[in-house]
């Protein structure tokens, strides 16, 4: 079959692409096969419980299996590298104690290579990685995992716990040969009381003849600075494999919303796998490119999902992102003191001082609006009401003015607010938050906006930008039935960082500039 088809392209020489037949599946060149497994964890009942070693192995057995038969059946389609997601094999809710006999053993050294399927007997306890590796061997696919492991230290490392070892959340990634080739210790813990934090900062990559180097991180890490975006700072990952147990929480952090925002703003491919336990609000997973996403989210039903796509490989090396980030702080001037016009194009400012928030506009009448307070996220926006058919906003708090030109395209009574948040979130984590977010509220009084809202009609076009003081935006564009779109445009311009739309695919739930200042955590 592939045969034929490179065949015809030699004779006809008129095709752009050539392929090859990867295990049945015609493959494009420049191309790779990703998969991803949503997975609904069989969970302890007992998790704060001590058991003994076998009956750990019992429980994580179970998942073991499912696993197995992803990777058969993510296989047989073709996908060249599988990733499963954090907590997916031991599950959560243990104390330091209780988790011990779910750990195994990992000795974090890149100087010692060791392929557990093959030399199962070079260490103890390492049944899971075993098992791990051999479905990785015998279905020639790489394999990414999470699992909890331990690692003995010494009194004499100050570091060492008082009970005599580390234990961490930990990454695994196999190649197709069943070979441990590169293990990841989650360095922001989300409340994770039976692990410990690496002392020292992960940056693991490993490569792959498909897709060249991929690096990982896990689930709360994708917010910080260390080690996710130094890792693909320093090493130019292009591609990241993404073990996660999510919690979603909107409108600006559901899983599938922020990573394809992490997949847009640094221009790599990510394959993220969330577990499955939508009563915990557990859920969405997906294989992103810059361009497009291939996603799965679902708050109704059980059992897990394997998704597979053929992706790009991104080898060009995209204008450095965050290089031409930097370079617009150096260009910063001060804002210009009067009111010359809300188009982007021209240098955006409003009157100081200027009491009003903006205006709406509405058969030719001009509106003043109302600023008002809710709670978003936890942290209190400052917002304004987007009334009336079009009209020009602009909202400020502490050192960010953010700003929107809009046009309901098509009229519903839904009542949507523009915000703006410049602060430390404090709650569940503590991290700098810049951002601008035109939201659908809850209902149609104020004190609703910022609420959870996972449907919307509105068709709204859209101008939304603000003068972040970081390089780092997330920009998010979430809509109705927590589905995705992407920007017509977004980026830099006059200091701005900025996103437009017209036309989303189905109603507009959010689109935001999240912004992370690192520096001011
Ligand atoms: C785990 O803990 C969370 C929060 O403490 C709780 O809501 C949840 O029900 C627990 N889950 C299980 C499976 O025990
Ligand atoms: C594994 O454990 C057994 C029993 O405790 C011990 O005899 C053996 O030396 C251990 N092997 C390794 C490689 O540590
Ligand atoms: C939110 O911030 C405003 C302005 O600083 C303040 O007046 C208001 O009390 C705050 N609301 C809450 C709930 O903290
Ligand atoms: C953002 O714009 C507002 C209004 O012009 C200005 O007061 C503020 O200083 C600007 N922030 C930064 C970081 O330049
Ligand atoms: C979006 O709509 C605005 C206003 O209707 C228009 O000026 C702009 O050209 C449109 N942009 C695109 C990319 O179609």
């Amino acid at each position: 079959m592939a045969y034929t088809m490179v065949d015809l392209c030699w004779k006809l020489s008129v095709c752009f692409f050539c392929y090859q037949v990867v295990l049945g599946r015609v493959k494009k060149e420049g191309h790779y096969v990703a998969a991803v497994y949503e997975h609904e964890s069989i969970l302890s009942p007992n998790p704060t419980v001590l058991v003994d070693r076998q009956s750990a192995l019992e429980l994580m057995g179970r998942n073991l299996d499912i696993y197995e038969e992803q990777v058969v059946a993510a296989a047989r389609q073709g996908a060249q590298i599988i990733v499963f997601p954090e907590d997916g094999i031991h599950g959560f809710n243990f104390t330091r104690s209780s988790i011990y006999p779910y750990l195994d053993f990992v000795l974090h050294s890149r100087s010692v290579k060791w392929n557990p399927c093959r030399e199962p007997y070079l260490f103890n306890d390492t049944e899971v990685l075993q098992r791990l590796s051999c479905m990785a061997l015998k279905n020639k696919i790489f394999l990414v995992a999470n699992l909890g492991t331990k690692q003995p230290c010494e009194y004499t490392d100050p570091h060492c716990p008082t009970d005599g070892r580390y234990q961490f959340n930990t990454n695994v990634a196999f190649n197709d040969d069943g070979m441990l080739v590169a293990t990841y210790r989650k360095h922001n813990l989300y409340f994770e009381y039976a692990f410990d934090t690496p002392p020292e900062p992960d940056y693991e990559v490993f490569d792959t003849p498909f897709a060249g180097k991929f690096g990982m991180f896990t689930c709360f890490d994708i917010l910080f600075f260390e080690p996710a975006v130094n890792l693909i700072r320093r090493y130019n990952v292009k591609q990241v494999v993404y073990p996660t147990a999510w919690m979603n929480q909107l409108p600006l952090l559901s899983a599938v919303e922020f990573q394809q925002a992490f997949a847009t703003a640094f221009k790599v491919n990510i394959l993220a796998a969330n577990i499955h336990h939508p009563t915990l609000g557990m859920t969405g997973s997906g294989i992103y490119t810059p361009v497009k996403s291939f996603i799965y989210h679902n708050m109704e039903g059980h059992g897990g999902k394997l998704i597979v796509a053929e992706i790009p490989v991104i080898t060009i090396d995209y204008e450095n992102n965050l290089e031409s980030n930097k370079r617009f702080r150096e260009n910063l001037h001060h804002s210009c003191k009067t009111f010359t016009s809300t188009s982007l194009d021209d240098q955006v400012c409003f009157k100081e001082g200027e009491e009003t928030a903006g205006r709406a506009s509405e058969k030719g009448k001009e509106q003043l609006l109302p600023l008002f307070y809710a709670e978003m996220m936890y942290d209190n926006f400052t917002l304004v009401p987007v009334w009336g058919r079009k009209g020009e906003l602009q909202v400020c708090a502490n050192t960010l003015c953010c700003y929107l030109n809009y046009r309901r395209a098509v009229l519903t009574d839904e009542l949507y607010a523009l915000g703006v948040f410049d602060g430390l979130h404090t709650v569940h984590g503590t991290y700098y938050v810049q951002a601008c977010a035109l939201v659908k509220c809850g209902g149609l009084s104020f004190s609703t906006c910022g609420q959870e809202v996972t449907d919307a009609t509105a068709l709204i076009d859209f101008q939304l930008w603000g003068n972040m003081s970081t390089p780092y935006i997330f920009p998010l564009l979430l809509t109705s039935g927590i589905t995705l779109d992407f920007a017509d445009d977004m980026g830099w311009k006059n200091n701005h960082y900025y996103i437009s739309k017209n036309r989303t695919s189905s109603g507009l739930l959010t689109a935001a500039l999240y912004g992370r200042w690192y520096e001011k955590d």
